[in-house]
C-alpha cells in the first residue's frame, strides 16, 4: 500500500465553477510547438476536466471556448479553434452516453451554419441526460449578453420600475441556471475578461500558474478545497 493516503475531495462542492481555460498557446510556446498543439491540448484536457466534474457530481460547470474579443486572432488560428470545435460536437453521441448535458451560451447565431447544426444536435441528443450541466461560452461577451437582455426587456414594453434583477437574469444565456459560486482562471491572469459579468458578482475566484492544458484535476481538488475554506458571507457580517 502507498504511504501516501490519497486526500479526499474537499466537501461541499460548488454548485456552479466557471473556468477560462487559458494558457494554451504559452503552453505551446514553451515546448516549440505551434499554438494550434496548445488549443488541441487544451480541448483535450477541457474533455478530461469535464468527465471529472461529472464524476465528481457537480451540478453545473461552465467554460470559456471563444470570447466575443477572439475574433481579433489571426484567421488560421479561429479557423483551427472552430475545427477542434467540429472534432468535439461530432462526438455528440458521448454527452448523452455520459449523461452530461450540454448547453451552448454565447451569440451562436453568426456562426458556420454546420457548426450551429452540429451544437443543435449535441444539445438536443443530450437534452435529458441528469448528471452535468455543461455550458460551453461560444462567440460569448458578457457586456454582449447584457446588451441583448435591455433590448429584450425595452421590446417586451417592460416600465421601468417592474425591472429586477430577475428581470435580467432571466434574459441571459444562463437564463434557469444558479449563478456560478466559483470562478477559476488558470495561467497566470488576473481578469475576467467579459466573462459572466452580470453572474459573477457573488463569486469566489481562484487563480492559478498552472496552464490549461496542465491544469488536472487534482489542482481542481485543491481549488475546492480552497473555496470551502473560505467565508461566504453575501454582504451580511
Ligand atoms: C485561451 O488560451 C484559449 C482559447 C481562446 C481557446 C480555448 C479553446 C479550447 C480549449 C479548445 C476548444 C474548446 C472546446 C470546448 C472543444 P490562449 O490561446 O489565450 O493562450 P495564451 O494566453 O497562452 O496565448
Amino acid at each position: 500500500m502507498s504511504l501516501f493516503k490519497k486526500k479526499r475531495l474537499s466537501r461541499p462542492l460548488p454548485e456552479h465553477i466557471a473556468i477560462i481555460m487559458d494558457g494554451n498557446g504559452r503552453w505551446a510556446k514553451k515546448r516549440n510547438l505551434p499554438r494550434t498543439a496548445g488549443h488541441a491540448a487544451g480541448s483535450k484536457n477541457f474533455k478530461d476536466i469535464a468527465r471529472y466534474c461529472n464524476k465528481i457530481g457537480l451540478k453545473y460547470l461552465t467554460v470559456y471556448a471563444f470570447s466575443t474579443e477572439n475574433w481579433k486572432r489571426p484567421a488560421d488560428e479561429v479557423s483551427n479553434i472552430m475545427n477542434i470545435l467540429r472534432d468535439y460536437l461530432k462526438d455528440a453521441k458521448n454527452f448523452k452516453d455520459e449523461n452530461i448535458k450540454v448547453k451552448f451560451i454565447g451569440n451562436i447565431s453568426v456562426l458556420d451554419e454546420d457548426i450551429r447544426i452540429l451544437i443543435k444536435d449535441a444539445e438536443d441528443a443530450s437534452a435529458n441526460a441528469t448528471g452535468l450541466h455543461l455550458n460551453i461560452a461560444l462567440n460569448y461577451g458578457g457586456r454582449d449578453e447584457i446588451i441583448n437582455a435591455v433590448k429584450e426587456i425595452v421590446a417586451e414594453g417592460i416600465s421601468p420600475d417592474e425591472i429586477t434583477e430577475q428581470t435580467i437574469s432571466e434574459r441571459l444565456y444562463t437564463k434557469g441556471q444558479p449563478d456560478p459560486d466559483f470562478i477559476i482562471r488558470p495561467s497566470g491572469e488576473y481578469r475576467l475578461s467579459n466573462y459572466l459579468i452580470w453572474q459573477s458578482a457573488y463569486a469566489e475566484y481562484w487563480f492559478s500558474d498552472v496552464l490549461w492544458p496542465d491544469f488536472k484535476p487534482r489542482h481542481l481538488e485543491e481549488a475546492i478545497e480552497e473555496f470551502n475554506r473560505r467565508n461566504r458571507r453575501f454582504g451580511g457580517i
